[in-house]
């Protein structure tokens, strides 16, 4: 069999199997493509960590099929229970204190006593957690530190036959991670700017955004998403030598870029969220150009995660 596979009943039979013998397979969720495991199973989670190259004090987003299988993981309360009953399923994680009876693995937790969950909403995410039965551990299906994966070949591009399968759920329609939130009494802090916005937030509570002095979610680091070639951001100039990963309307003095892409010709925040990893993976093309220079995108609605990424992009590597 192929290693990346169509969904049916027998490739997910398949991936249900694999998971039960501790192995780590690609899956697609709605933000990201995960790399996913049997969350109660140590061996699985080492293996994501080995496999993505990712520091053990980065604890991973557990996956669930709904409420229910939460509750067994983790304590919630009011404003918690408002949350998911309102975004999930979606592309939002919320970091709860884990339940004394929680089964999920504490290399997971990367020992912590709080415990990060999600319910994604993808048809195939959902149908391998309801056949599978457990919780499960996905971390984007990158190698630690690079771009996202939002297509089954970009994760076939970081892991290639190191993993048994990886499930085509085709191009994922949100294409930036969950948002991360902890409940601070009733105020929800918002840990990773994502796919839920600030200002569908604050319908449910006041929030605050974590600055950046302080790491919070372990994985926050400054240089994440990094392609291989530079990033330039707010560009106002253009150099041949330079990819544009544009937004809106292209003014004519950058329109000489040695390539474009155009994350949204009409201006959508939406749609450039979905295309922000692809454009970063097609830009970075080191024959062609040198550096990928950005156009500004403003810092409104999801252009607040897609800012995020695109800092974290172009920090410098080495900090
Ligand atoms: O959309 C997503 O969230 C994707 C898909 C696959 O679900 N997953 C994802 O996982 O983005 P990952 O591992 O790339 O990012 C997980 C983030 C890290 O920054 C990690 O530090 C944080 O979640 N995190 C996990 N558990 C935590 C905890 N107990 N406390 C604070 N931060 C936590
Ligand atoms: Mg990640």
């Amino acid at each position: 069999m192929h290693f990346i596979q169509p969904f049916s009943d027998t490739t997910i039979q398949y991936a249900v199997k694999l998971l039960s013998q501790h192995n780590v397979i690609g899956m697609p969720t709605e933000t990201v493509y995960g790399l996913a495991g049997d969350a109660t199973s140590d061996q699985a989670v080492a293996k994501i960590y080995q496999l993505k190259n990712r520091p053990v004090f980065n604890p991973l987003i557990i996956h669930v099929l709904n409420k229910t299988m939460a509750q067994e993981l983790a304590i919630f309360n009011h404003i918690a229970y408002q949350l998911i009953n309102i975004f999930w399923p979606g592309p939002l994680t919320i970091i709860l204190p884990r339940h004394p009876s929680c089964a999920v693995s504490l290399l997971a937790s990367a020992g912590q006593s709080t415990i990060a969950l999600r319910m994604p909403n993808h048809p195939i995410a959902l149908k391998i957690l309801d056949n599978f039965g457990k919780p499960i551990a996905a971390p984007s299906a990158n190698k630690s530190g690079r771009i996202s994966p939002t297509e089954a070949h970009d994760v076939a591009q970081e892991f290639g036959q190191s993993i048994p399968l990886i499930l085509d759920g085709g191009a994922c329609t949100v294409g930036i991670e969950s948002t991360i939130v902890e409940i601070d009494r009733h105020t929800i802090n918002i840990l990773r700017p994502g796919g839920v916005t600030q200002e569908q937030l604050q319908q449910i509570a006041p929030t605050t955004t974590h600055n950046d002095t302080e790491i919070k979610a372990p994985g926050m680091l400054k240089s994440h998403y990094a392609p291989s070639l530079p990033v330039r951001l707010c560009v106002k100039n253009i150099d041949t030598n330079e990819g544009l990963l544009a937004f809106g309307s292209v003014p004519s003095n950058l329109a000489n870029a040695g390539i474009i892409f155009n994350l949204s010709p009409t201006g959508d925040l939406t749609e450039a969220a979905a295309n922000l990893f692809r454009g970063l993976r097609y830009l970075d093309q080191p024959t062609r150009i040198q550096q990928i220079a950005v156009m500004r995108i403003p810092m409104i609605g999801l252009g607040q995660a897609i800012n995020d990424r695109l800092q974290r992009a172009a920090a410098d590597r080495k900090s």
